[in-house]
């Protein structure tokens, strides 16, 4: 379990997290919903440590991130998966050695399991023909896929998804939507995904928070999310209405 107690985090005098209280529980696949700058990926760094809070405190598997030793964070680091939201994937490296640098840091494989472990995830994210290729080869989709064998191949007991479908076509966005959701399902990985993609949000979500004005403002269930009355998250509801009923 993953619960943010109270964070706050300010940047100067602009205040972007201003006391977030979550819970991320075992095996759910939660939506972070919200609007460009909120402050979602600002929460999600939080969780691996990435960024400490300025008050508050951020407790994986009963472990507080900001007040543990190093060795200790990367311990629980390693229980986490991270997709960042630009990819980050290694440009000098091609696709097999970004999925396989995880495994390799974290040592105590034989290389041919490093190479078995590789081929499978990345048969997972129906990429294994790319295997030999390098990043800037690759399309936004499929550099997408590579980052989400990267955050899976050393076995994460959570996995953190950040805009996982921005900018891609929206059928590439619907194929790695029902990635996330095969993985989740076949492979039991608790899931946060953070975007402001409302039509993501609607189809892979057990449950919905919105992010807005520095607080979880709307916490509901996927079905119960049209029962709502919050003003933003409704706007969000009114955009996905308007494009289904121009389909
Ligand atoms: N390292 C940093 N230093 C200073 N300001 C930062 C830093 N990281 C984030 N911010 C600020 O915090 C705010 C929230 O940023 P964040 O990237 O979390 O937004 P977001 O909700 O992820 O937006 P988007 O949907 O566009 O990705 C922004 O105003 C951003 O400028
Ligand atoms: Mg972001």
């Amino acid at each position: 379990m993953i619960e943010l107690k109270g964070v706050h985090k300010s940047f100067g005098n602009k205040q972007v997290l201003r006391g977030v209280d979550l819970t991320i529980r075992d095996g759910e696949l939660l939506v972070i919903l919200g609007r460009s700058g909120t402050g979602k990926s600002v929460l999600l760094k939080h969780i691996v440590g990435l960024m400490k809070p300025d008050k508050g405190s951020v407790i994986v598997e009963g472990e507080d991130v900001s007040h543990v030793h190093t060795a200790e964070l990367y311990r629980i680091r390693r229980l986490i998966g991270f997709v960042f939201q630009n990819s980050a994937l290694f440009d000098s490296m091609t696709v097999f050695e970004n999925v396989a640098l995880p495994l390799i840091e974290r040592g105590g494989m034989s290389i041919d399991e490093v190479r078995q472990r590789v081929i499978d995830v990345l048969s997972l994210v129906e990429m294994e023909d790319a295997a030999l290729l390098m990043p800037e080869e690759l399309s936004g989709g499929m550099r997408k896929r590579v980052a989400i064998a990267r955050a899976l191949v050393a076995e994460p007991k959570y996995i953190l998804y950040d805009e996982p479908t921005t900018g891609l076509d929206p059928i590439i966005a619907d194929r790695i939507n029902d990635l996330i959701l095969a993985l989740k399902r076949d492979v039991g990985v608790t899931s946060v995904v953070v975007t402001h993609d409302i039509h993501s949000a609607l189809k892979i979500a057990d449950r919905i928070v919105l992010l807005s004005d520095g607080r979880i403002a709307v916490e509901a269930p996927r079905d119960a999310v049209w029962d709502v009355q919050h003003e933003e998250f409704r706007q969000f509801l009114k955009v996905f209405r308007k494009l289904e009923d121009e389909c």
